[in-house]
């Protein structure tokens, strides 16, 4: 059987052994009753580490981002504005609108995952009796489908003002938080400090089973208790996962800089190939997700790609990458869309599965590159 390097996402880490070992140890109770010690212990920490007074563990991170919604949003008749780009409005099934019945208003996202503030001002609605209210803007930090992307914390100061001046709260989508507070050498309080409501997924770069929090005031909390209640995420003995969350903040946090490291390598190769073919945005790379662009004039298409890199042909088990493993690599990696794959670092991948990684990507772009010119 081949050697399988997954690059798909960071949410494909499993639980590490201390992990486990945590889980196994973990004190429980039933937490929909607040008994649980670890769940407390774990909400009562990342709330501190956020700077703000509570949290609330969520089985993910899309239920997180709809309480969040459906708190902030809690009259009919309202609005959320989001960037076009972002998770909330592209991944989570439209959950804003069907299940918390509010409009979404989407605006476009520069390349650096922010939007226009003067586009924003203009699209903020409710004094006239025919409009919707928005009640709420949300932002994502890093920015997923722009590459991992950590906002720049002078634009969230200027949004945050804006924001204020008009009365309407922030949301925070950071399930990839951390990896936003490595980059920008900034402590999480500092990232989420202007936002009135942060989610964080413990299950993405912080490798943990299961789980996200969201973090808020106090009084945002415990309204945002109800609605998960109301979703069907009041999880009893949830401590023996709250146990894998709280080693992912000790043991993975530190770590991400290796992942961020890692994806500057795996760029730096893919851009010293220089094919025309396959394109890193090296410059603006800043954590753990790299994309890889074929250019819109190339008759390659992104699918192709992400098949090709799941096969191995003869000539790879005889050939060049016959060293590396006897029957061959496979590297998996997702599409993004027509012309974008994205390739993932994270704690489950080693030296030697980036290096294996290298040569599989190397031989396949290599080979497609040739074959479309
Ligand atoms: C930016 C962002 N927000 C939210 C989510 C949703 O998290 P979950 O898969 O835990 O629902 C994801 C998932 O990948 C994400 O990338």
């Amino acid at each position: 059987m081949a050697y399988i390097v997954d690059m798909r996402s960071d949410t494909v880490t499993k639980p590490t052994k201390a992990m486990k070992q945590a889980m196994i140890n973990s004190a429980v109770g039933d937490d929909v009753y607040q008994e649980d010690p670890t769940v407390n212990a774990l909400e009562s920490k990342i709330a501190t580490l956020l700077g703000k007074q509570a949290a609330l563990f969520v089985p993910s991170g899309t239920m997180s981002n709809l309480i969040a919604i459906m708190v902030h949003c809690n009259k009919r008749g309202s609005e959320v504005i989001v960037g076009e780009l972002s998770h909330i409005f592209r991944y989570e099934v439209g959950g804003a609108t069907h299940l918390a019945g509010v409009m979404l208003s989407n605006i476009p996202n520069k390349a650096d995952g922010t939007f226009d503030l003067n586009v924003l001002e203009r699209r903020i609605r409710g004094s006239d009796i025919h409009e919707p209210i928005t009640s709420l803007v949300t932002i994502e930090n890093t920015h997923n489908v722009c590459g991992g992307k950590a906002l720049p914390l002078q634009w969230v100061d200027e949004l945050a003002e804006l924001c204020k001046k008009h009365k309407i709260p922030i949301h925070l989508d950071g399930a990839r938080l951390f990896n936003a507070c490595e980059y920008l050498q900034q402590s999480p309080a500092r990232v989420a400090r202007d936002c009135d409501s942060v989610s964080v997924c413990f299950s993405k770069g912080l490798a943990a089973p299961v789980g996200s929090a969201l973090v808020g005031s106090y009084h945002f909390i415990e309204h945002a208790r109800r609605v998960r209640k109301m979703l069907g995420g009041g999880m009893r003995q949830a401590g023996v996962l709250a146990a894998a969350a709280l080693v992912a903040l000790h043991e993975a946090v530190p770590r991400l800089a290796m992942d961020h490291k890692r994806a500057r390598i795996l760029a730096k190769v893919i851009d010293g190939l220089s094919l025309p073919s396959f394109r890193v945005d090296l410059e603006n790379l800043h954590t753990n997700l790299v994309l890889v662009h074929i250019p819109e004039a190339s008759p390659l298409r992104a699918a192709q790609v992400v098949e090709r890199l799941a096969q191995v042909s003869l000539a790879e088990t005889q050939g060049d990458c016959k060293t590396a493993k006897d029957e061959g690599v496979i590297v998996k990696v997702i599409q993004f869309n027509s012309k974008t794959i994205r390739l993932t670092l994270h704690l489950d991948i080693t030296d030697e599965d980036l290096w294996l990684a290298i040569m599989k990507i190397t031989y396949v772009f290599k080979e497609m590159d040739a074959a479309a010119n």
